[in-house]
């Protein structure tokens, strides 16, 4: 197989490979004899010439939900592999869920793993005189009257061992679509003077306790790699994983002031991903679909700049014609891994599923999947 050349920097070339119409014909035949037998995802993060055809598209929640609901035997995952990973885990086990190139990982989501994190837990349980949920009959219940829990929320961005790790300790995965849902569920778990500790991505962890009505002094920062202080973290009720996105880092408020002087009355929108300062700035923040919806639903003829991905803020653009969508970073900001998704990939994938041979097929172990089944279902359940 030819392996696609990297990207130049320009978002204009992108998908213009001189090969595009002949990968084109090729998924779209290896689709046909497919059949219903196939259910392809794409995250809104893919480049159009995988998004054009995928049978859903979402964000990582909706994604998640559309694998858990689906009764197709294939599931080609076109996104990242903590995405394919979940996928899997919601599926039942004569379902098979792939990846048209399994290299593609996050790296937000490599910044927290398993041995740092228990080490993390151990620290706090002994440190802040907390007790373990997986200590408690039925974890799933609110807290005792004066009982106080350490509950594990987790990104839906991190690996399947620690979403494991969460379902052994009473805890529940979240999305950036329904945080604040889950923080108010495991607060509730917490009880009276307990704790949160959310990994891997402390933006999301910030901007949705902020946005709850908590204040900085509630929330305090892990880094394995620093001494504790555990005056904050004692202090705290959010302990927020020092993990971050190198692409939602990129925005700025100078640029969304910049952006608000050249199109004055335009609306701002920044996924929950962005600093704390820049989601202030913005009019709103809300996962992909969030912000696509957002443009959805913008009066036409309005001039909206997002903080996110620039696939997916080209795409609005070209999709809601009679708005304007401008990406808030003057620069390219792709995700180099979503992006890692080439057509070919796709290709090859569906051409030699055509021939009765699976690739890149994403398992989790039982033992894994079985416990991080109990975070991501106690997730589904409170979330409509
Ligand atoms: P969404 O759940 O908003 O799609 O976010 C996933 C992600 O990786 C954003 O960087
Ligand atoms: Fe991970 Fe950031 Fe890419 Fe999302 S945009 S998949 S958080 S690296």
């Amino acid at each position: 197989m030819q392996l696609p050349s990297l990207p130049s920097c320009s978002i204009g070339d992108i998908d213009s490979d001189a090969d595009s119409e002949q990968l084109r014909q090729r998924i779209t035949d290896a689709k046909e004899q497919l059949g219903d037998k196939l259910m392809i995802l794409g995250h809104h993060y893919q480049r159009d010439s995988i998004i054009e055809h995928a049978d859903e598209t979402g964000d990582s929640f909706l994604l998640a939900r559309k694998a858990a609901d689906s009764e197709a035997e294939l599931i080609v995952f076109c996104g990242v592999h903590f995405m394919a990973e979940s996928a899997d885990i919601l599926t039942d086990d004569n379902q098979i869920v792939m990846m048209p190139n399994i290299r593609a990982g996050c790296s937000m989501a490599d910044m927290a793993d398993l041995p740092d994190v228990e080490a993390c837990w151990n620290e706090l349980l002994e440190n802040c005189n907390l007790s373990d949920p997986a200590s408690r009959e039925n974890a799933e219940l609110p807290a005792e009257h004066g009982q106080s829990y350490l509950v594990p929320v987790t990104y839906m961005n991190s690996s399947a061992d620690l979403k494991a790790f969460v379902g052994h300790h009473g805890g529940i995965v979240c999305t950036s679509s329904n945080a604040a849902g889950v923080l108010e569920w495991a607060l509730e778990r917490a009880g009276e003077g307990g704790k949160v500790l959310f990994f891997p991505d402390q933006h999301l962890g910030r901007n949705t306790a902020l946005a709850m009505g908590y204040e900085e002094q509630d929330l305090a920062v892990w880094n394995p790699m620093m001494v504790p202080d555990w005056e904050s973290l004692n202090a705290s009720t959010f302990v927020l994983w020092h993990g971050y996105c190198s692409v939602h880092q990129r925005f700025t408020v100078d640029q969304i002031n910049d952006f608000r002087e050249d199109y004055p009355g335009a609306l701002v929108i920044a996924h929950p991903e962005c600093d704390r300062e820049v989601v202030d700035a913005a009019d709103a923040s809300g996962s992909t679909e969030m912000i696509r919806r957002y443009v959805e639903d913008a009066p036409s003829g309005s001039v909206i700049g997002v903080g996110t991905e620039i696939h997916l803020v080209k795409r609005l653009d070209s999709n809601y014609s009679d708005k304007k969508v401008i990406c808030l970073d003057p620069g390219v900001c792709p995700c180099s891994t979503m992006y890692m998704i080439h057509p070919a990939f796709l290709a090859d994938l569906l051409e030699s599923l055509v021939e009765g041979q699976v690739a890149n097929r994403i398992v989790v172990p039982s033992q894994i999947a079985d416990e991080a089944i109990l975070a991501l279902n106690r997730m589904l359940s409170i979330v409509a």
